[in-house]
């Protein structure tokens, strides 16, 4: 029938509505493939009124009714519609449209949320929920009996063979592919038919799906139109099928979807057997119908909706090994992944391989384990295994030198996977492959190897790329019923040759020989002997590392080899847990140590502009300005360790690292600031140059910015607003005087002409103190507020305010702990922005590298009044080892040209940034310089947005980026990495900030 004559317009919506409702205040369309759908906006009610086609089937819409009225009568743990009676108290009445022709009308109870379709981000709790439902949908729908839920439905899977009759829709392409799970189909449908049956929703799709946005969790699934007596298993696979849709890794998303319905609904393991291929079943029948139907009807859009998704979706799900997504599922389900697994254990329990079998020629007493963990420190260094071959000329130098069998790995989270081959883009960002999945036996080049079992060759190949196997050989073994493959990885070349699929191989025959470095990947000689289970369709590789997040089903698939040698040395260490740890930390370190997210991180190892986890996992790293020029930059580790190993002292003997050390600090500031007094840490740092501001001035009252932050110690936190005015604070002591927040974008003063009137605020202040007999002693800033939120200073407050300090015989101190040593791009130091000389300088953080140095440089004019005859002793400030690192914390700045960088990639994130907040008004102010920037949160009337801000920095951690946020209202997200991160870096960080602008709490807020 043509679609225009059987469409219901709006205003004939509205004349149905008003039989239901007094008043109809709004009405619009909705999407539905046999309905009419209109939302109804009755008051502060929304209802959903459903229109038939006007070949409707009566018996199917009391279906229906019967099916909502049964959940009704049960006290069923999900929401769902409720029938509306129209005015004369019936729940479905006729109607008879312009063409005269009958239709049924019902009105259902809407359901507030948001459709699945439009709901992101798609988190894992959201997956979850979702088969959580669906469980409970099928619970509830297991004693619901009704003759005509049997039926022959397109939409049923039970029925999808009927696709196999309208081939002809398809491209060649898209043919292959229907036809590649129709046979698959097709070759189950005997055990298929013994599955337990129910009348199931089966329609699940992701616009009969509401989100409750308050919580994140699935509220209901509506529409029961399709409801249907068949395979319970199918419900599933039809909520499978459409969740998963346009999402980089559809397994990943099953995965907790399948655990949250099992969880409700506990499946069978031959149901979980089907799966795989009645998701894609379900888009099959998809696809079929709306090639069909774009024939019938061109005109209806709804019809096209999924069939892009469904598509690509397809193409994707057929790259899944059938197998894996069946072990995946069964892993959700608390099922042993890998069912061959438990006969490979049973086989293994009984019987005792030696290494000798093996590898007949290692001659050892005893047997050593070598941790090449992630957390290992006989790895150490980065640099010891990035493009370098320290670590493995180490462990050569190890199994050369002593009678020990080198062994391990199994299960071991290592560091050295660096190539992009380990490096899989997942939901959201990327995994890194880490976990290892055979056993090493770090043998020299040329050590025969030998076949433990009888079998014959699977797979002879040279995979010759870096970091990869090189020369592998795979065995395949039949015993006791069983199947099992054992993989040989870093072989000689020679070891390939005369091998040949098929060939049969004896148990103790050679099959090959350790390969050497060159040729076996890039790896110290070693044997990588693995254990797989089923191949999943590879032939001359199989991963031998594998993601975390996969590590139990991988592990099922390449189980223990230590099962055959029993070796107990290389039995898994027993670590505590992270909640244990967690536990230990709340009980025995102080309260008012903060933890970092409301899961925190386990960080083990940090590299460049990364921080790693004990996963292995990479974390970009926008966070920590600590680790100025690089975590664990090579050469300042060696710096220290080099001086470590030499000398460490105080700074009672001269010593040429400090002094020479001084001279080059110097060299960064005018020729002024003149004398150096080297310290631990920040606070230190401001602790000192407080007390010269006093021995200089005589005085004891300082000014400070609102909201400014010095350090932890009780003269730093006198002049720290953001504390004494924040929690726990006691407000501000005597001799202190807070000037406003010189912020030009929502303080006091806004626009031209804000640094003199905030300046005046200083004048003010020191007229104030002098009013009561007293004069200032000296002026504490920043030269950008960090903790205060990244703020600019106005142009001429900074020249203004130091004039008015002079006038009146005080000290100027610039606070350069945060944004010192080249990280504002344009200068060296922060204060040379406005054009200012301080009396004082103080320097932390960077200074180090992370190593505990600071230091306070003046002129000598402070330096000789605070020389007053009591000795400023300092155990460890400027130590040998401390100045040595300091010293090549300088000269790396310099030769990596890490200035030029944080100008460069600082600008472009600046400008990239404000590209973004067109789009994104929610950015409210883009600010800072070089690689010190803020992004403020704001709606539109400039009120704070500490939640999304919060929301944002949370889930910028799971696409693996650090980030902080700051500011007296908590809605400044802070950007300082070490000054490494690169135009790439901040490209992802982009990319990630835009895909998360778009998730619902920042969508809602941004109005996008
Ligand atoms: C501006 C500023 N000054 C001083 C300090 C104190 O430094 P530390 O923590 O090394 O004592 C900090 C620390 O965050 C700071 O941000």
């Amino acid at each position: 029938m043509e679609f225009e004559k059987i469409q219901i317009t709006l205003i004939e919506a509205h004349k149905i509505a008003s039989e239901y409702l007094s008043v109809v205040d709004e009405i619009s369309f909705l999407p539905g493939e046999i309905d009419f759908n209109f939302k109804v906006k009755s008051g502060e009610n929304n209802f959903i009124l459903k229109v038939s086609r006007p070949d409707f089937d009566l018996k199917y819409l009391d279906f229906q009714n019967e099916l909502l009225q049964h959940l009704e009568s049960k006290n069923v743990p999900f929401l769902f519609p409720k029938i509306i009676k129209n005015q004369a108290g019936d729940g479905q009445m006729d109607y008879l449209d312009a063409n005269g022709q009958l239709r049924k009308v019902r009105m259902l109870e809407w359901i507030e949320g948001d459709l699945f379709s439009d709901y992101f981000p798609k988190s894992e709790s959201l997956y979850y929920s979702l088969g959580k439902k669906g469980g409970e949908i099928t619970n509830a729908l297991l004693d619901f009996k009704h003759q005509l839920a049997i039926r022959t439905f397109d939409w049923d899977l039970a029925n999808g063979l009927w696709t196999a009759n309208h081939l002809d829709v398809f491209t060649e392409n898209e043919r292959e592919i229907v036809v590649y799970f129709l046979e698959k189909f097709k070759n189950i449908q005997k055990d298929y038919a013994q599955l337990r049956k129910s009348t199931i929703h089966n329609d699940a799709n992701e616009n009969n799906i509401v989100v409750n946005s308050k919580n994140g969790e699935i509220a209901a699934i509506i529409d029961y139109g399709d409801a249907v007596y068949s395979q319970i298993i199918n419900d599933l696979a039809v909520s499978l099928a459409y969740a998963i849709m346009d999402t980089e890794q559809p397994l990943q998303a099953a995965i907790p979807i399948v655990k949250g319905y099992h969880e409700a609904f506990p499946l069978q393991e031959k149901e979980l057997e089907v799966l795989y291929i009645l998701v894609a079943m379900r888009l099959v029948i998809s696809v079929t119908k709306s090639a069909i139907n774009k024939q019938k009807e061109p005109e209806n859009k709804y019809l096209l909706v999924s069939e892009r998704p469904a598509w690509d979706l397809l193409k994707k799900w057929k790259d899944i090994p059938e197998n894996f997504a069946f072990y995946c599922f069964r892993s959700a389900c608390g099922f042993e992944p890998c069912p061959q697994n438990l006969a490979f254990q049973e086989y293994t329990k009984n019987n005792l391989w030696t290494v000798k079998e093996l590898l007949p020629e290692a001659e050892f007493w005893e047997v050593e384990t070598l941790d090449i963990s992630i957390s290992s420190k006989y790895v150490g260094n980065y640099a010891n295994y990035i493009g370098s071959d320290k670590l493995y000329e180490k462990i050569v130098e190890n199994y050369t030198q002593n009678g020990s069998l080198l062994v391990g790995g199994y299960g071991e989270v290592r560091p050295v996977y660096t190539t992009d081959a380990f490096k899989t883009r997942v939901n959201e960002g990327f995994e890194h492959r880490t976990v290892h999945l055979g056993v090493d036996f770090w043998q020299k080049a040329g050590t025969s190897i030998l076949a433990i079992e009888d079998g014959e060759v699977f797979g002879c190949f040279d995979n010759a790329h870096p970091k990869d196997y090189g020369p592998t050989l795979i065995l395949k073994h039949k015993k006791e019923g069983l199947v099992f493959y054992t993989l040989y990885g870093h072989l000689s070349r020679e070891s390939l040759k005369e091998k040949y699929i098929g060939k049969k191989i004896k148990k103790g025959e050679k099959i090959a020989e350790i390969g050497e470095e060159i040729v076996n990947g890039g790896w110290a000689p070693h044997l990588h002997f693995q254990v797989i289970l089923d191949m999943l369709g590879h032939e001359t590789d199989f991963i031998g590392v594998s993601t975390p997040s996969l590590w139990p089903v991988y592990s099922s698939i390449c189980p223990d080899p230590n099962a055959f040698f029993k070796i107990s040395e290389l039995k898994q260490k027993e670590s505590k847990t992270f909640a244990e740890n967690l536990n230990f930390r709340k009980q025995h370190l102080g309260k008012s140590l903060s933890l970092s997210y409301e899961k925190p991180l386990n960080i083990v190892r940090g590299q460049g502009q990364f921080l790693i986890d004990d996963a292995g996992q990479k974390y970009l790293d926008t966070v920590n300005n600590v680790a100025h020029v690089g975590h664990e930059h090579p050469k300042v580790v060696e710096a220290g360790a080099s001086q470590m190993a030499l000398l460490n002292t105080n700074t009672r003997y001269l010593n040429d690292e400090i002094l020479v050390f001084a001279e080059e600090l110097l060299q960064t500031f005018p020729p002024e600031l003149s004398v150096l007094h080297f310290v631990n840490s920040g606070s230190e740092a401001n602790e000192l140059a407080m007390r010269m501001a006093k021995a200089f001035s005589g005085q004891k009252d300082m000014l400070a910015l609102e909201v400014g932050y010095h350090g932890n110690t009780q003269a730093c936190i006198d002049v720290s607003s953001y504390k004494f005015n924040g929690k726990g604070g006691a407000g501000c002591p005597e001799h202190t005087h807070i000037v406003p927040l010189p912020d030009a974008f929502r303080g006091i003063y806004r626009g031209k002409g804000a640094g003199s009137k905030y300046a005046k605020h200083v004048k003010d202040a020191i007229e104030n103190i002098q009013s009561n007999g007293r004069n200032v002693a000296g002026f504490i800033a920043e030269s950008i507020v960090s903790c205060g939120g990244q703020i600019d200073l106005p142009d001429g407050f900074l020249k203004e305010a130091y004039g008015y300090i002079r006038a009146a015989g005080g000290v100027c101190i610039a606070d350069e702990v945060q944004v010192g040593f080249g990280r504002v791009g344009k200068a060296f130091w922060g204060f040379q922005l406005h054009g200012v000389m301080p009396d004082i300088v103080t320097m932390g953080k960077p200074i180090g590298n992370g190593h505990p140095l600071a230091a306070v440089v003046c002129t000598r004019e402070v330096a000789e009044a605070f020389a007053n005859g009591m000795e400023y002793f300092n155990t460890f400030g400027g130590n040998p080892v401390s100045c040595a690192i300091g010293r090549q914390v300088l000269a790396t700045i310099k030769e990596e040209k890490m200035q030029e960088n944080a100008l460069e990639v600082g600008e472009y994130l600046k400008n990239s940034l404000n590209e973004l907040q067109k789009e994104f008004p929610i950015f409210a102010d883009i600010r800072g310089e070089g690689l010190f920037l803020g992004i403020e949160l704001c709606d539109e009337n400039l009120q704070p947005l500490p939640d999304q801000t919060n929301y944002l920095a949370n889930r910028m951690k799971d696409f693996k980026i650090l980030m902080s946020v700051d500011g007296p209202d908590h809605n400044v997200l802070k950007i300082k990495p070490p000054m490494c991160f690169s135009i790439a870096d901040a490209d992802y960080l982009l990319d990630c900030l835009g895909k998360v602008l778009l998730e619902y709490p920042l969508a809602k807020a941004s109005g996008n």
